[in-house]
């Protein structure tokens, strides 16, 4: 019998088993789909993308008509096609027949295809009903990040990062100085952002597609992660040292100001994406493949941007796959890494130098227990912190001790940013 044709249904069904049952990130997962039409995939993204977003909603849907677990492929076409009838507004024939012909083509599948058809039907059937007394950001949080937002923030914002998490996110840009942002964003289509980045509603165009993508005018930055960069505020001729720098959104910006610019980096592939990104953009830097936290340089810097890995709980809008292949573990694991880096950070500056620590992470040990932790073992840095004038349209987001914290509930009325731990300090001894 010939292989049956990888079909977006099919295709979603591979990436949910990659990503739910191999804890394997979407990114990975699609990366590793066979070859298959742009249009295609681009569908089979979406449908995984949205069962993942809204998986705890989709189940508690399934639930009643489903007397037995069935094994999980066929789970996942059932989400697939819930996902489809709920939430993407796909017809009920197309929804329901291509996802029983999804279900078809997978070993041992036919014998699932009456169930899926019935059950599918059902759900056509009560539409949006489906989801009537569903408390939706409840069901889509695994219970220990919950756990650890409303510890954080509080029940009421708790609630309101985990809603915020079931829409798709807008895309920021990162323009270029110097060039004419009203001009760009009239070409675009898009807002100006109080912080100077620009904002397309999801449903845009491909990136490389959107005008001034060729020319390297700007480059795909939430405006969250752009804070970090703007905050370490670079000036020309200063020597700065970008740590854990790839894919080298915040290396561009670095760059982008006159600084001279050492981007290190570990993984090597990463490494190359950093050069291959600021050529597109006219930008220069010298790119280091090293383990940040070993690393020597030949002579200490003037500024230290260290933008650390972390569990990346603040961009569960743009990856909704991160709820399910992390696990509480990997918050210590992280921290500990984040430790050694802010330590080797702290190293490579001169005396009143100037660092700022990022983390894209909501969760408090990686963000503000993080500088506190740096703080109280020693390490030669004072707490250098924000100003509101320097960040307009952010004032609520600074912290008590001066740090800046944003989460993905913020500017509800703007589509929301990225949740990020940002913190100055600087060097002791000048
Ligand atoms: C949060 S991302 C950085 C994003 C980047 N700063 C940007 O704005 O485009 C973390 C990066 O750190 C790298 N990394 C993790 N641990 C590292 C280490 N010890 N030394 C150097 N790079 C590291 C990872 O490979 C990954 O590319």
């Amino acid at each position: 019998m010939a292989t049956p044709r990888m079909t977006p249904r099919r295709a979603a069904i591979a990436l949910l088993e990659s990503v739910l049952g191999r804890r394997r990130t979407l990114e990975e997962a699609l990366a590793s789909l066979p070859a298959m039409e742009a249009r295609d995939r681009g569908f089979a993204h979406l449908i995984a993308a949205t069962v993942l977003r809204r998986l705890g909603t989709l189940d508690a849907v399934l639930e009643p008509f489903l007397r037995r677990a069935p094994p999980d492929p066929v789970r996942h076409a059932l989400r697939a096609g819930a996902a489809q009838l709920l939430f993407l507004g796909t017809s009920a024939h197309a929804a329901v027949g291509e996802t029983v012909a999804a279900v078809r083509a997978l070993p041992k599948g036919q014998a699932f295809t009456g169930l899926v058809n019935a059950v599918l039907r059902r759900v056509a059937a009560t539409g949006e009903g489906a989801l009537e007394g569903l408390d939706g950001p409840r069901l889509d949080t695994p219970e220990w990040l919950w756990r650890s937002w409303h510890a954080a923030y509080g029940a009421g914002a708790a609630r309101a990062i985990a809603a915020a998490h079931a829409a798709e996110p807008p895309l920021d840009l990162t323009l270029k100085p110097g060039e004419d942002a009203a001009r760009w964003a009239e070409r675009l289509g898009a807002t100006v952002l109080p912080t100077g980045s620009l904002r397309l509603p999801p449903g845009h165009a491909a990136v490389r597609d959107l005008p001034g993508f060729a020319e390297g005018a700007w480059w795909v930055q939430d405006a969250a992660a752009a804070l970090p960069a703007a905050l370490l505020a670079p000036r020309p001729g200063e020597r700065v040292a970008d740590l854990c720098a790839a894919p080298g959104g915040k290396t561009a910006q670095l760059a982008a100001s006159g600084a001279v610019v050492t981007a290190v980096e570990r993984a090597p592939e990463r490494a190359a994406r950093i050069g291959e990104n600021l050529a597109r953009l006219g930008l220069s830097a010298e790119v280091v493949v090293a383990d940040a936290a070993a690393w020597t340089p030949p002579a200490p810097f003037d500024a230290v941007l260290l933008d650390a890995p972390c569990t990346a709980t603040g961009t569960i809008r743009r990856h909704p796959d991160i709820p399910h292949v992390k696990r509480p573990g990997d918050v210590a694991a992280l921290a500990a890494a984040q430790d050694a880096l802010l330590a080797a950070a702290a190293r490579i500056l001169r005396p009143g130098g100037r660092l700022v620590y990022a983390v894209c992470s909501i969760e408090p040990e990686e963000g503000k227990g993080a500088v506190a932790r740096a703080l109280a073992s020693g390490l030669p840095l004072i707490p250098a912190p924000f100003s509101p004038g320097e960040l307009p349209g952010l004032e609520e987001a600074i912290t008590p001790e001066g740090w800046l914290r944003t989460t993905p509930a913020l500017w509800p009325d703007r589509g929301g940013m990225d949740g990020f731990f940002v913190a100055r300090l600087t060097r002791k001894g000048e």
